[in-house]
């Protein structure tokens, strides 16, 4: 048995960094499993992870319809036999103000974004307990750290996730097992083309913020690394980053900053 193959569940692995994070666990012969709601895309990325070596399996999902999440973890340990690391990853984005985003939008954000995460991962804490340990990566974002413009319930949804995981992260040391943070600024993939407006439609458009983002196999790249060293948080991006440290060491220049930024650069 080779020990350092690890089985890893990505949700949110059908595109961008889901995707992104498969291939190149794949490339490094890891097992996995791809969770998502679209199964055909889904099936694409297990057959190009399939052919770099991985043994990988499709899972669907919808985070926003986990009625029995038990049921879903024991699918996934009935195909893999044990699970090391549930990368956190499916999500959604917000393009709307808060004074016209209806309750539906904020709650369907929130489903998704919040949630799924925190059912999945209970289901599997257990598991994980039995096992003598286990890891859990969370895609929060840098919107996770400070609120921004035409995204106050994605802001909020990133927010609890840092709140609830850093709470089981505590609860759980002496359990052995790892909580890793991961706030991505802009990363080119498609966020903002499956963002929503605040009525629920689709917003549809490429940002110039995600255009001029970093690469999605970048993100993964870095993001794969901080998974092994065991990283509590991380921050990627470019000057976007510097907000996190300008908030946080001067709050009145952070407000500042922030009132005059164009959302969608
Ligand atoms: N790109 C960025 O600039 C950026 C920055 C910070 C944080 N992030 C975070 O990174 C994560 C990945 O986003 P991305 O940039 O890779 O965007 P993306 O290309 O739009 O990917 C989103 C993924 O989430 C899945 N998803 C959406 N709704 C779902 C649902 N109801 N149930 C299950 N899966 C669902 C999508 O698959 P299906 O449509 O097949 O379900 C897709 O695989 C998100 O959590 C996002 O908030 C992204």
């Amino acid at each position: 048995m080779d020990l350092n193959k690890k089985t890893i569940w990505i949700t949110g692995a059908s595109s961008g960094i889901g995707e992104a994070l498969a291939l190149q666990y794949a490339k490094l012969g890891h097992n996995l499993i791809l969770s998502a709601r679209r199964q055909t895309e889904l099936n694409k990325v297990a057959d190009v992870c399939n052919s770099l070596g991985a043994t990988s399996f499709v899972l669907p999902i919808d985070l926003s319809q986990l009625d029995n999440p038990e049921r879903i973890v024991k699918d996934a340990l009935a195909i893999t036999g044990k699970i090391d690391i549930l990368v956190n990853n499916g999500g959604i984005s917000q393009r709307g103000l808060a004074v016209e985003t209806n309750m539906d939008v904020v709650k369907r954000i929130m489903e998704i974004n919040f949630f799924g995460h925190v059912a999945l991962s209970n289901a599997l804490l257990p598991h994980f307990i039995k096992a003598g340990g286990g890891q859990f990566a969370v895609l929060s974002s840098l919107t996770g750290k400070f609120g921004y413009g035409l995204r106050s319930t994605y802001a909020a949804s990133k927010h609890a996730l840092h709140g609830y995981f850093e709470s089981l992260a505590i609860e759980n040391f002496k359990n052995n097992i790892h909580v890793t943070m991961i706030c991505p600024g802009r990363i080119l993939t498609n966020i903002s083309i499956n963002a929503i407006n605040g009525d629920g439609s689709n917003y549809g458009q490429m940002d110039d913020g995600q255009k001029n983002g970093i690469a999605a196999d970048m993100c993964a790249n870095i993001i794969i690394k901080a998974i092994d060293q065991k990283k509590r948080e991380i921050l990627i991006g470019k000057k976007d980053k510097l907000m996190v440290y300008v908030k946080r060491f001067c709050p009145a220049m952070f407000f500042k900053i922030a009132i005059r930024l164009d959302p969608r650069k």
